[in-house]
Parts: C-alpha cells; sequence; structure tokens
C-alpha cells in the first residue's frame, strides 16, 4: 500500500474512533515563528483536525514574544481540563530555551512526544515505525542505519529501532564519507534526515532489498525534494512529497487520540 492510501485509510479508522469519545478532542498549536515551513506543516495539520473531527486551534504569537509570557500561556493550556494536547511549532525564536518549553508543557498533554517523562513518541519516529508494521516488515535483526542525529528525528528514530530489535547504527556530520558507504552498502533500513537535497544517490552501492525512509524536505527550485535522489535501485523508496511527512501527521492524531483514550478510562465511574 502506498502511504497516501495507507494514512487516508488509517485517518478514516481514526475518525471512527474520535466519533466514539464523549468530548470532541482539542488540540492547542503555539506557533512564535514566521517560517514558511512552519506555516505549511501548521496548515497541514490544521486540514487533518478538521476531517477527524477534532478542534484544533492555532495561536499565533509575535515572534518577539518573552520566554516568560510563552510559558504562562503554555501553564494556561495545561491547566484547562477542555485542553488535551499542546504543540508547540519549532523552531522557537532564538532568545527561548527550547528545552525549557519542552519541559514546560505537561507531559500528558505532549503531544510531540518531547517531554522526557512522556509515554508518547516523537511523531515523525513513531510514524515510520507505524508504517513499516503495517507494511509487514520485520525490523528484527535487521542493520538499521540513521543518518542524522537531531533530538526530532536521528536520536528518537535510532531508539525505536533499537526497540523493535535492530541491530542500529547512527552516521552524522562528521562519520567519515568511506565509513558512511561502508555502512550505507550493509544496510537493509535507512532512515535519512538531514536536510541535504539527493544526498543519497549513485555514489552508494545499496542492497537491492533495502528500504529507504527519506525524512528530507528540501524546497528547490523544482519543489519539494527529499534527502535521496528518486528511484534508487532500492526495495522500497519513501517519496517526498508525499512520504514522512504524511506519516508525521498521522502519528500526531494517534497520539492525541491517545491521550483522550486515555483520559475517558480514567474517569470511567467517577
Ligand atoms: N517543527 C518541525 N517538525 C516539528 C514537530 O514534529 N513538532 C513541532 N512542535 N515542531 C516541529
Amino acid at each position: 500500500m502506498t502511504i497516501k492510501e495507507y494514512v487516508s485509510c488509517r485517518k478514516q479508522q481514526l475518525k471512527d474512533v474520535v466519533n466514539t469519545l464523549t468530548k470532541v478532542p482539542q488540540l492547542i498549536i503555539i506557533n512564535a515563528n514566521e517560517d514558511p515551513a512552519s506555516k505549511s506543516y501548521i496548515n497541514g495539520k490544521l486540514k487533518d483536525a478538521a476531517l477527524l473531527n477534532i478542534d484544533a486551534k492555532l495561536i499565533q504569537l509575535e515572534p518577539n514574544v518573552t520566554q516568560e509570557q510563552l510559558i504562562r500561556l503554555i501553564e494556561k493550556y495545561n491547566d484547562d481540563s477542555n485542553c488535551d494536547g499542546i504543540i508547540v511549532q519549532l523552531p522557537l525564536p532564538k532568545h527561548i530555551d527550547e528545552s525549557i518549553i519542552k519541559l514546560t508543557i505537561s507531559k500528558d498533554k505532549d503531544v510531540d512526544g518531547f517531554h522526557p517523562l512522556g509515554t508518547l513518541n516523537p511523531c515523525t519516529p513513531q510514524g515510520i515505525i507505524n508504517y513499516l508494521h503495517h507494511e509487514n516488515i520485520t525490523l528484527e535483526g535487521k542493520n538499521a542505519l540513521v543518518i542524522g542525529r537531531s533530538n526530532i528525528v536521528g536520536k528518537p528514530m535510532a531508539k525505536l529501532l533499537l526497540n523493535e530489535n535492530c541491530n542500529v547504527t547512527i552516521c552524522h556530520s562528521k562519520t567519515k564519507f568511506t565509513d558512511l558507504k561502508n555502512y550505507v552498502e550493509n544496510a537493509d533500513i535507512i532512515v535519512i534526515a538531514i536536510g541535504k537535497n539527493g544526498f543519497l544517490d549513485e555514489r552508494f552501492n545499496y542492497k537491492s532489498d533495502a528500504i529507504i525512509i527519506d525524512v528530507g524536505i528540501n524546497r528547490t527550485l523544482e519543489g519539494l525534494k527529499g534527502d535521496a535522489k528518486e528511484n534508487l535501485p532500492v526495495k522500497l523508496q519513501t517519496p517526498v512529497p508525499g512520504g514522512v511527512g504524511l506519516l508525521t501527521r498521522l502519528a500526531l492524531y494517534e497520539n492525541l487520540i491517545k491521550i483522550c483514550l486515555t483520559k475517558e478510562k480514567n474517569n470511567d465511574g467517577i
């Protein structure tokens, strides 16, 4: 099944779950940057919410908002029982400490899965694992290579692949190119998230049954491009656009609905 088909099928299932809830789920999205990429991610999130009968509200702040003001706003929604989930869109303006903001969002409302004490996983890695499971791809004992070590994708991706019993390698900007070539050659699953258009190309040899998960979103004159060149000689390569971005958006609402289901279960019989 293509990612588009999988996502649309899963959204229908999620919508059915939302319709069984006693309260309309509410998601608060706080944005403090003027980055066009963030605007387009947020628009995607709002569109999905409308389709799933979820009440998503965007709070657009000025980029000169202070850290204190942002913390107070988050605390207001932490205390609001009608609000089920909170997202603070990244990147934040330079004068705001991202790690403090991540810890301010209640771990029980952290839809992004960034809180160290929360039970939910970050959306991009979780969305990728969900798709691989759906496609019945065996992960146990496979050589998984993660290229990129960001806090949002690379690091949590490596952890989730390890939980799936993969042999995990992480490569990054300081990895020697000759070493990277060896790792790529031996990889069954490659997840790349480095923000370099077409980095994976014919300079590398691939296993013919390898799987490439392309997390890159690079804006070029020819439109959105991934970190891998198109049509590499492998078994499965996720497209850009129409690939991992859709899986991330789906995982976000999977997380929100998990929060709502847990709340309803805990309120049972009260
Ligand atoms: N900016 C880019 N990706 C993400 C994400 O997954 N969550 C948030 N909050 N901001 C982002």
